[in-house]
């Protein structure tokens, strides 16, 4: 049978990948920040050791755009490559899917009512491929298969906070009815604070954040609550990427223990945080 194991959530800042192709990691800027990950990637290798990763994210005008807007997508394919963003695409391996778990995913969600949208082809953004930079490293081939879960969070109205919890736990459920013994993990990506564009750019907000995992570790499902407005005026507007950490969490059951958290100011014009969560 499969089960998730861990949940992760993390920022997916894409300097932080140029950082990573470019050899920087360690230097003065980056080293603070990615010292925050060295635990984590520990943890995954010599202890975790996940076979397959749910990998919710957002794409930014990589794979979708005005077109085409689905609230929640899932990757059902096999291989999925290294989106373009304007500098060609980043220098990684490509990412292999799970179909298997895929399709059954988005069986078990769609009868219980969530309208997923199915894709087989589709190119992956920094919102997917920095994280598994920052849990990996820059291996020859990632270490474990990965279901993309894209969210929309880039043109409202996006899911709300409650519905995102919803869909984690309806997820959880999947993959404990998915025969194979797997050992899955569930990561929420994007935030923390951040703004981008108008007025607010630069925005990030050290208080709110940490509430906010204080809150994913201790609240039991406080979080869902949260209105999209609580989000937009304290975080800025791309703080609102942080509802995709409730699918990881709703994951988890009522209660977790929190294995490593980290947070760190600034990282480009961002706020970047991460927790590991277990649960309890
Ligand atoms: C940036 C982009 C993102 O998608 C994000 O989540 C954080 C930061 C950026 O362009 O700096
Ligand atoms: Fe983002």
């Amino acid at each position: 049978m499969a089960r998730i194991t861990a949940g992760i959530g993390s920022s997916h800042v894409p300097l932080l990948g140029v950082a990573v192709d470019q050899g920087k990691t360690g230097d003065e800027y980056f080293g603070p920040i990615f010292q925050g990950y060295e635990w984590t990637r520990t943890w995954l290798e010599t202890t975790a050791k996940p076979d397959v990763v749910i990998l919710v994210y957002n794409d930014h005008a990589s794979a979708f755009d005005a077109n085409i807007i689905p609230t929640f997508a899932i990757g059902c394919g096999d291989v999925y490559k290294s989106a373009d963003e304007g500098w060609g695409p980043r220098p990684v391996p490509d990412v292999e899917g799970h179909a298997g778990l895929a399709w059954h995913i988005a069986q078990s969600l769609i009868l219980e009512e969530f309208d997923m949208t199915i894709i087989n082809e589709m190119d992956v953004d920094h919102g997917l491929t920095v994280p598994m930079s920052m849990m990996f490293g820059a291996p020859a081939a990632w270490p474990v298969r990965v279901v993309p879960l894209a969210v929309n969070v880039v043109t409202y109205p996006v899911p709300s906070g409650n519905r995102c919890w919803a869909l984690g736990e309806a997820i959880a459920r999947a993959v404990q009815s998915f025969p194979e013994d797997l050992n899955v993990q569930i990561w929420g990506t994007g935030g923390m604070s951040h703004q981008l564009q108008g007025p607010r750019a630069g925005l990030l907000n050290r208080e709110w954040d940490n509430r906010f995992l204080d809150l994913l570790e201790t609240a039991g499902d406080a979080a869902r609550h949260i209105p999209h407005i609580e989000y937009l005026r304290e975080t800025g507007s791309e703080g609102i990427e942080m509802v995709m950490w409730l699918i990881m969490r709703g994951a988890l059951g009522h209660a977790v223990t929190r294995l490593h958290r980290h947070y760190h100011i600034p990282c480009s014009n961002t706020a970047i945080g991460h927790i590991v969560l277990e649960p309890a």
